[in-house]
């Protein structure tokens, strides 16, 4: 009888914590060895001169999901799980979005039908909660966190998603009580609103204008509110998708105080700019997304804390509306930048963009690549280590990277459901070649050959627990069970 299912031998092993030169043995779908020379396989892939990493774990993408503007995304489970596949990912958290005066065990159940044998690699899913009623946090919520939900996202904007002040203490209060993540989508809904009267009086419609009114400070205040939120509450946030260095700083901020502030950015912050929303006629709603990119002198600034650590993640924010009367030009070709649904796509290219510009430039380590692509994603949102790693014991989702090959990115040679994207044109070097789903092949050197129904659910498990904060004399009360 055999030892391995499948042997993976010769390449380069890194994890978030090494780079070592072994084999990897893996039976029933786990890594069972890792080794010199492992034998007695079924079968074994050749990664001589590849490095081999974990899968990723996109961690923010928007899948079969109807977006706040009633548009639903290009992408159902298949494209969008045979897409993360075709760029290097294995494990995707999209959202169940709950609008307002839906029960949300409901919409998690119509959510879970759609994922139902269509996915090509494994899912788990957050929640967003836009009607935090008293049936919601003390009832519907609790129950779902028992049974895998385990995070959520938040919104301070948007009409038809965005809490007040009020509300978000009432879900960060039920984070605590529950141990669950809250993520929060930080803009000033009043100053975008205010800024957007006055553009729109002035006749100043196109997408570039979208720009001008999510200006940054009106994210540096939603950014700096809610840590101020979550400090009353003492409760664990992550920023999702930050943009702006004003942003980035008020995170540092707060992490150098202590604070238990964790953040998320994503490649269109590094690769994409205002000028990009400024493209000739509607080319430019293509980038379109919230927040938008910001000055190219901006792009440094994500970098720079992606290299110190203030962000410990890079999501994609695959919020995909293919360029046509189905998604963009819903509302018509030359719509205002305010009907045009907000979101680009990006989950395939996520991980090539970032190991080209990041890991091949020498800004970050491979094993720091890995860290925020996989290991710190898996483990913020209790899926370490089965996934997030290569370790014995851990799901077999592996990826070997071909790190000489320069590719010219295109949307022809993508697999998701768009029509564009915003990085066409854009040159890398690094491509996933073979990417593995527990233990089965499902990309193969430029073939699709995964199958839909293979990714499973996966529940999460709640994030660590951090340790007590010390509070100030005379602050000391557990608002959150008070
Ligand atoms: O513009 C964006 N990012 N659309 C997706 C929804 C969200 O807020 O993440
Ligand atoms: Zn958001
Ligand atoms: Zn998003």
């Amino acid at each position: 009888m055999a030892d391995f299912d499948l042997v993976i031998k010769g390449g380069t092993v890194a994890t978030a914590a090494d780079t070592v030169p072994c084999d990897i043995g893996i039976r029933d779908g786990r890594v069972v060895a890792l080794g010199d020379s492992l034998k007695n396989a079924k079968e074994t892939i050749d990664a001589t001169g590849k490095l081999v990493l974990p899968g990723g774990v996109d961690s923010h993408c928007h899948i079969a999901q109807m977006g706040s503007m009633g548009v639903e995304t290009a992408d159902d489970f298949e494209s969008g799980t045979r897409s993360a596949a075709c760029g290097g990912t294995t494990t995707i958290i999209p959202f169940a979005a709950q609008y307002r005066g839906q029960s949300l065990r409901t919409v998690v159940d119509a959510y879970r039908k759609r994922a139902e044998g269509k996915a090509l690699c494994d899912y788990a899913i957050h929640l967003i909660i836009s009607d935090p009623t008293e049936q919601v946090l003390g009832q519907e919520l609790p129950g779902l966190i028992r049974d895998g939900y385990t995070s959520f996202k938040v919104y301070m904007t948007y009409d038809a998603l965005k809490l007040d002040d009020r509300q978000m203490l009432d879900v960060l209060a039920c984070a605590r009580r529950e141990g669950a993540m809250v993520m929060v989508h930080a803009e000033n809904h009043d100053v975008i609103k205010w800024i957007t009267e006055r553009l729109l009086n002035a006749g100043k419609i196109a997408p570039k204008y979208h720009v001008v009114a999510h200006a940054a400070p009106a994210e540096r205040e939603a950014t700096h509110r809610v840590i101020t939120l979550a400090e009353i509450v003492d409760v664990p946030i992550l920023i999702v998708h930050v943009s702006g260095r004003e942003a980035i700083e008020q995170i540092r901020w707060a992490q150098s105080r202590g604070l238990r502030v964790m953040a998320e950015t994503c490649p269109q912050y590094l690769f994409l700019s205002a000028e990009d929303l400024d493209k000739a006629g509607f080319e430019g709603a293509k980038c379109q997304c919230s927040p938008p990119p910001r000055g190219k002198e901006n792009q440094p600034f994500v970098w720079l804390g992606i290299e110190d650590g203030t962000f410990q993640t890079i999501g994609s924010d695959h919020a995909p509306y293919r360029y046509d009367e189905g998604g963009k030009m819903k509302n018509g070709p030359n719509a205002p930048f305010t009907k045009v649904p907000n979101g680009i796509p990006g989950l395939e290219v996520r991980m090539p963009l970032v190991f080209s510009e990041g890991v091949l430039k020498k800004r970050i380590t491979v094993n720091r690549f890995v860290s925020l692509m996989a290991t710190e994603p898996a483990k913020i949102y209790g899926l370490y280590p089965r996934k997030g790693t290569i370790a014995v014991g851990s799901d077999a989702d592996i990826v070997i990277w071909d790190t000489e090959r320069k590719v010219t990115i295109t949307q022809s040679i993508l697999h998701d459901n768009m029509n564009y994207t915003p990085y066409e044109g854009q040159k890398v070097q690094g491509w996933p070649i073979v990417t593995l789903s527990r233990g089965r092949v499902v990309w193969n050197d430029g073939k699709v050959v995964g199958k839909p129904g293979h990714g499973q659910f996966l529940p999460c498990a709640l994030p660590e627990p951090a340790k007590p904060r010390p509070r100030p004399a005379g602050f000391d009360y557990d608002f959150a069970r008070f």
